[in-house]
């Protein structure tokens, strides 16, 4: 028995995991049959947690029911893609509307031209958009077009940044970073995917120069989502965008996560820093699937299919790319986004920094040493190891009491109904309230206390 599993042992010799299991018994029954049909019973891999996920049916504004009937506080808002909650009014009144009129037309529409021309007017580096239906194909497009334009090879990623599923970008996303993430890749396809540290300018700048002339672009999320939305040192990002320019590569940032989310312009606005090009996905589809590509228009103009062969750079869409659907929910959300600005993000911010500030007070105070990580409304609690202090990276985050968080998270749902995927970054959305983040904070300092008693147990 390895390690992991002595721990679930212990674990399942009762407490929280009993009180979960009693909590969501049908879910339980109804993953038994999932597990029957779909590999590891998920679509996404992310999905699954032990002992087994909730199986849902419903959401409402910030909540989420389950099979059972429980009515969860919902932090994971669909992958953070929920800024206003699920199913706001405008958004369903706008695809009600779009159902009768056609769901999908397969041709150039309005409603496409009326969200890109929004996401131009709002992004700063948007001066064109290609739309496709993920953000995993977004960053495998704007991975070719870099490639295309600049006519190099090499694509400089960071440790822990995770862009989708695609064979382009899949390297050193988990730890450990050192092995490939998955069977069935072409190793030679990644020969040409450099990995840097996060937030480390030396180890950056000398990688950068190492590629030299073989820079085709820089990618990376300027929030790292899969550290806990951890935000980037601002000098760095400064001093990473003009070597990269020095080098005659581009600057990509992958904004599937912040965009929209830590300011409206996303993390190019909140860092002030326009990149060549951005990825956009998850809050731009208003609940919908979308996936986006912007940036230059030099750059963008060369997946115009009035280039010849040779001279462009194709890329998708696909069937379903500007669908009607994802225009008008997008489309909606945008614009209530835009007319609530100020309100929206100010209430937003308000809310995250409260329950990331209170949640380490309140785990603090049972004993336990915790660190909340994220920007805005994002946030993720980290448990910290002997000698740990801060989360700044990816590895950072691997290093901390993986365990502990799990169980944190667990006893939120098993014992105050609060819905977090566990391990992974979750949302505030516009349909919390403050009440919720208090109860959040309660629910923490409980949650913290059978954190408490575990590790005394187990010594
Ligand atoms: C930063 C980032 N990039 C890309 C992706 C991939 O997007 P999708 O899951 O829509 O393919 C994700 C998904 O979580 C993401 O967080």
């Amino acid at each position: 028995l390895d390690e992991r599993w002595c721990w679930w042992g212990f674990c399942l010799r009762g407490g929280v995991v009993d009180r979960y299991r009693g909590l969501t018994a049908g879910s339980g029954r109804v993953f038994e049959r999932a597990r029957r049909c779909m590999a590891g019973g998920v679509h996404h891999n992310i999905r699954f947690f032990e002992p087994y996920p909730l199986v849902a049916v419903r959401g409402r504004g910030a909540y989420l029911w389950d099979v059972d009937g429980n009515r969860f506080t919902d932090y994971w808002m669909g992958h953070m893609a929920l800024i206003l909650g699920h199913s706001p009014e405008p958004v369903v009144a706008a695809v009600r509307e779009q159902l009768e009129a056609g769901t999908h037309l397969g041709t150039v529409t309005l409603q496409s031209i009326e969200l890109v021309e929004r996401v131009c007017r709002l992004v700063p580096c948007a001066e064109m958009v290609r739309l496709c239906n993920t953000g995993a194909e977004a960053t495998m497009y704007a991975v070719r077009l870099a490639r295309g334009f600049t006519g190099r090879r090499v694509v400089v990623k960071v440790e822990g940044g995770w862009h989708g599923y695609s064979d382009t970008l899949l390297k050193a996303a988990t730890a450990p970073f050192n092995m490939a993430e998955s069977l069935g890749m072409v190793g030679e396809a990644l020969r040409y995917v450099r990995t840097v540290r996060f937030n480390d300018l030396e180890g950056t700048l000398r990688v950068l120069r190492e590629v030299g002339s073989d820079l085709a672009a820089m990618v990376l999320e300027p929030v790292l989502g899969g550290a806990g939305a951890v935000p980037a040192d601002r000098e760095y990002l400064k001093a990473v965008q003009e070597e990269v320019e020095r080098l005659g590569g581009l600057l990509i940032f992958d904004e599937i996560i912040s965009g929209f989310r830590v300011a409206l312009g996303g993390a190019q606005e909140y860092f002030g820093i326009k990149p060549d090009l951005c990825t956009l996905g998850k809050i731009l589809g208003g609940g919908f699937p979308i996936g986006a590509v912007c940036g230059r228009r030099d750059v963008l103009e060369l997946a115009s299919p009035d280039k010849a062969k040779g001279e462009r750079v194709w890329i998708g869409g696909g069937t379903f790319s500007g669908n009607p659907i994802s225009m008008v929910a997008g489309r909606a959300l945008l614009d209530f986004l835009e007319a609530h600005r100020e309100e929206v993000y100010g209430r937003l911010a308000e809310m995250g920094d409260r329950a990331r500030r209170a949640i380490d007070r309140a785990l603090a105070d049972v004993g336990v040493r915790a660190r909340s990580t994220g920007v805005g409304s994002l946030l993720l609690t980290h448990f910290l190891v002997e000698g740990q202090e801060e989360i700044r990276e990816k590895r950072d985050a691997a290093r901390a009491d993986r365990e502990a968080q799990h169980l944190y998270y667990l006893a939120l749902m098993a014992d105050h109904q609060i819905f977090f995927l566990p391990g992974h970054t979750g949302a505030i959305s516009y349909a919390h309230t403050p009440k919720d983040i208090e109860a959040l904070v309660e629910a923490s300092a409980e949650a913290g206390r059978v954190v408490k008693a575990q590790r005394d147990e187990r010594g």
